[in-house]
C-alpha cells in the first residue's frame, strides 16, 4: 500500500508537470493543499471526488487531472451567479472527464451522494465554509466516504479545532509529511516564490483541514449535534435529503441564517 510520503510525491509531480503553481489565483486553493488533499485520496483508494465551490476552476482543474489518468469521477457544485465566470469556468474544464453541477450545495450535494455512484468517495467544501459546510458533508457521509476536506480552517479557530480533534494533527500536511520528499519540497519552494509574497492568506499554515475517516471519526462526525449548527443539525440535513425534499435543505440553511445568524 502507498504511504503519505509516496502519494504525495505523486500529487505533487501532478501539479508541477501541469504547471498548476504559475496558474495559482487569489482565492483558489493553494496549489500544495490540493496535491495533499489527492495524496490522501490516492492512499484512502477513493474513486469518486464531490467537490462544492469551484469558481474559476482552478482546484477542479487539479481534481480533473488526477482523476482523468485512472479513471476516477470528480462531480463539482457552485452556485454559478456569475455566469460570464462560471461560462469561462465551463470551458476550462470542458477537455476534463467532470460532472459539473449548477446549484446549491445545500441540495446537490445530497442529490450527488444518494446516486450511489463510486464506491470510495471523498467529499471537499470551498464554499460554503465554517459550520454549514460542515453539517453538509456530515449529512453526506455514509460508509463509502472515506476523506472529508474543508477550506480556510483559520488557526485557533473552532471548526479547525474540530478537525484536529477528529483527525489528529496529519489533518493538515505539515504534520502528515515531517519528512517530504524532493518533488513535495519544490512544489513548496515555487509556491512561496510565486505567491509568497502576494496572497491574501499566509503560505506558512495550511488552512485544508483533510480528514481521514474510520469507523470512530466518522460517527463521531455524521452523529455531531452542536449549537453552531442551529436549525442545519446534520441528522435534519439527511432527514431532508432521504425524504427527497433537497430544496427544502437549502431553506433551512437559510432560515438557520436569518433566525439564529447560523
Ligand atoms: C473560494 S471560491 C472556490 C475556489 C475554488 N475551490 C478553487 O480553489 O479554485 C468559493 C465558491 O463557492 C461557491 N459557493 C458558495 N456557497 C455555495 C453553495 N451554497 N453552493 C454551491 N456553491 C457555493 C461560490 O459560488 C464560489 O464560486
Amino acid at each position: 500500500m502507498t504511504d503519505i510520503r509516496e502519494a504525495a510525491e505523486t500529487a505533487a509531480e501532478i501539479l508541477l508537470n501541469g504547471g498548476y503553481v504559475e496558474r495559482w489565483v487569489e482565492g483558489a486553493i493553494f496549489p500544495s493543499e490540493m496535491a495533499f488533499f489527492i495524496a490522501v485520496c490516492s492512499v484512502a483508494g477513493v474513486d469518486r471526488v464531490i467537490e462544492s465551490g469551484r469558481q474559476d476552476g482552478y482546484s477542479t482543474e487539479i481534481l480533473g487531472d488526477w482523476a482523468s489518468h485512472n479513471g476516477r469521477q470528480i462531480a463539482s457544485v457552485d452556485l454559478e451567479h456569475d455566469a460570464a465566470r462560471a461560462a469561462a469556468c465551463r470551458q476550462r474544464l470542458a477537455h476534463l472527464p467532470i460532472q459539473l453541477v449548477k446549484g446549491s450545495a445545500y441540495e446537490e450535494f445530497g442529490r450527488l451522494v444518494r446516486d450511489r455512484a463510486g464506491r470510495r468517495l471523498a467529499l471537499i467544501a470551498d464554499g460554503p465554509k465554517g459550520w454549514p459546510a460542515i453539517s453538509m458533508m456530515a449529512a453526506g457521509v455514509d460508509d463509502r466516504v472515506e476523506v472529508v476536506a474543508l477550506h480556510n480552517l483559520i488557526p485557533g479557530s473552532a471548526v479547525r479545532e474540530l478537525f484536529e480533534r477528529l483527525g489528529g494533527p496529519q489533518t493538515f500536511y505539515e504534520r502528515a509529511l515531517n519528512d517530504p520528499g524532493p518533488r513535495w519540497q519544490e512544489l513548496r519552494a515555487r509556491e512561496i516564490a510565486f505567491a509568497g509574497g502576494t496572497a491574501a492568506r499566509s503560505l506558512e499554515l495550511s488552512s485544508l483541514g483533510v480528514l481521514r475517516l474510520d469507523d470512530t471519526n466518522r460517527s463521531l462526525f455524521t452523529n455531531a449535534w452542536r449549537t453552531e449548527f442551529g436549525l442545519h443539525q446534520p441528522a435534519m440535513v439527511r432527514a431532508l435529503w432521504q425524504l427527497g425534499a433537497y430544496s427544502a435543505a437549502t431553506k433551512l440553511y437559510g432560515l438557520s441564517y436569518r433566525l439564529l445568524r447560523r
